[in-house]
């Protein structure tokens, strides 16, 4: 397999927004208890968080959480996990059918984010609830004092307001599943009032309205119109969800998924710039792509109505990963940053034991997935602006995605980044193919120097990795390639990610 990749600095896709390294942390199976939460282990700090999920949450390079949920937010009730714990009461959380003790809430995990570094994106209930509450649940993150909400939260022992800047307006509207599931004009109006609403509490907060829950939803592309059409003037950006996984054993379907990732992020771009059209409007809706990862949901979608309600934070789609997983998630990232002019969030869904990179044991260690490595090495090397590159690759035919390139192909380009330090210029590519594949790069007469890389390699060892065969997998490192005349000639392994820095 042979590909090009020709580059010129001055020709940028734009600026990478850090909100782009997001991810999600949902009442659901154990990403709250026992995952980000766990009083009584080891690591715990005073407030009950686990050190050593924080810690490698700060190793994933995580710079945004989307908080609480997810299906979960749809009948939430954000009051009853606010003020003291001893007074909050258990609920039923009807999206994942589990007892919800409430001992974790806004607070909590706002003054996690905070202590962490990370920036808080908040969702709220347009499922069972409505304009009132969402724009209560401003006025108590971000209310000066002299208001009913913002004193509560005063009373509540936090005095200054958590200015949380990102709202999202529900979670999949869309989907049959969702609790207090609309239509597109229901929904389409109920967030712009509720929207309305919030932004009244606060105007320098951002909106983002549900897109749909994916690319495959029969009210796909009608959907995100008609809920434009009446959220354009005071929503930033449309929310995107997809998931991936092999199915049937269908390999190269499954690695030609941020192809599929692409296109969809194609339609919804033009879908929301024809609404923006119609109107005559310059502004320019981006995506909220908070909802991405490799989810086995096939198999493991725990939508058993029978089962008997769970308590005690259950292990609910605890997906481990393989290394082809990795690659994947690897090439996804790809994918998100060649589209860093319209897409300036994103969120692996999730960030610890739910479809997750980081895996605890209650009581026990916390660990890395083979997912965790291509994240964070992306989110570590990818500085500055992603270059618009011309990739001219061989295809391979696949049966869900028809044709997709065998190598895919993004690159950052920091000015002010220090050589040898992160280094001003890295590459993400990976080769798709079952075969090795030559990448020569050519980047207009530069002097270029690329100094090393980190591989990846997807494998074919059995099903999944558990703890002991996922430590294993790691990157590995890779010498410099070869330099001539401002050419780099890459090679890279078979089903392999890899991301190389240099200046
Ligand atoms: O991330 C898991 C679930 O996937 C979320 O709760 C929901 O929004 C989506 O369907």
């Amino acid at each position: 397999v042979a590909a090009t990749v020709s580059l010129h600095p001055d020709f940028q896709v734009g600026e990478i927004d850090r909100r782009l390294f997001g991810s999600f942390v949902e009442h659901l199976g154990r990403a709250v208890y026992t995952g980000i939460y766990e009083p009584t282990h080891s690591t715990a700090d005073d407030h009950g968080f686990r050190r050593d999920v924080a810690d490698l949450t700060k190793e994933l390079g995580v710079s945004m959480v989307r908080y609480p949920g997810g299906n979960f937010v749809s009948n939430y009730v954000w009051e009853d996990a606010v003020g003291p714990v001893e007074d909050r009461k258990p609920f039923i959380d009807l999206a994942w059918r589990t007892i919800e003790p409430n001992t974790v809430g806004t607070d909590e995990f706002l003054q996690w984010a905070e202590r962490e570094g990370i920036e808080p994106m908040m969702a709220v209930n347009l499922g069972t609830r409505g304009v009132a509450a969402a724009a209560a649940l401003v006025e108590y993150c971000n209310g000066e004092a002299g208001s009913r909400w913002a004193d509560l939260r005063i009373a509540n022992g936090r005095a200054e307001p958590y200015g949380v800047k990102l709202w999202c307006l529900g979670n999949e509207m869309d989907g049959p599943w969702q609790i207090g599931h609309k239509d597109a004009h229901e929904y389409g109006k109920l967030a712009a009032e509720a929207g309305k609403a919030m932004q009244l509490v606060d105007t320098s907060i951002k909106l983002v309205v549900c897109g749909s829950s994916s690319m495959g939803m029969p009210t796909f592309g009608e959907w995100e119109r008609t809920v434009l059409s009446y959220t354009y003037d005071i929503v930033d950006h449309i929310s995107m969800h997809a998931y991936y996984e092999e199915r049937h054993g269908d390999r190269a379907s499954f690695l030609g998924s941020a192809t599929s990732m692409d296109r969809f992020i194609d339609r919804v771009v033009a879908s929301a710039d024809a609404v923006g059209a119609e109107r005559r409007s310059d502004k320019k809706i981006t995506i909220s792509f908070d909802e991405w990862n490799v989810w086995y949901l096939d198999t493991k979608f725990p939508g058993e109505k029978n089962l008997p309600i769970q308590r005690d934070a259950p292990r609910i789609i605890e997906d481990i990963y393989s290394a082809l997983d990795a690659v994947v998630v690897g090439d996804l990232l790809i994918t998100l940053l060649n589209h860093a002019d319209r897409v300036p969030v994103a969120a692996l869904a999730q960030l610890v034991n739910v479809i997750a990179p980081i895996m605890t044991e209650p009581g026990g260690d916390a660990w890395r997935q083979t997912t965790f490595h291509p994240f964070a090495n992306t989110a570590r090397l990818a500085q500055g602006s992603v270059l618009d590159l011309r990739v001219a690759s061989p295809t391979m035919t696949t049966k869900e995605h028809g044709e997709v390139p065998l190598v895919t192909a993004a690159a950052t380009w920091d000015e002010a980044g220090e050589h040898g330090a992160s280094g001003a210029l890295s590459f993400f590519l990976v080769n798709r193919s079952a075969e090795p594949a030559t990448v020569t790069v050519r980047t207009a007469g530069l002097d270029v120097s690329v100094e090393g890389g980190l591989e990846l390699l997807a494998d074919h060892v059995g099903e999944r990795h558990g703890k002991v065969e996922a430590e294993k997998v790691g990157t590995v490192e890779r010498d410099a390639p070869s330099v001539e005349g401002g050419t780099v000639t890459f090679t890279l392994a078979p089903e392999s990610w890899s991301a190389w820095h240099g200046f």
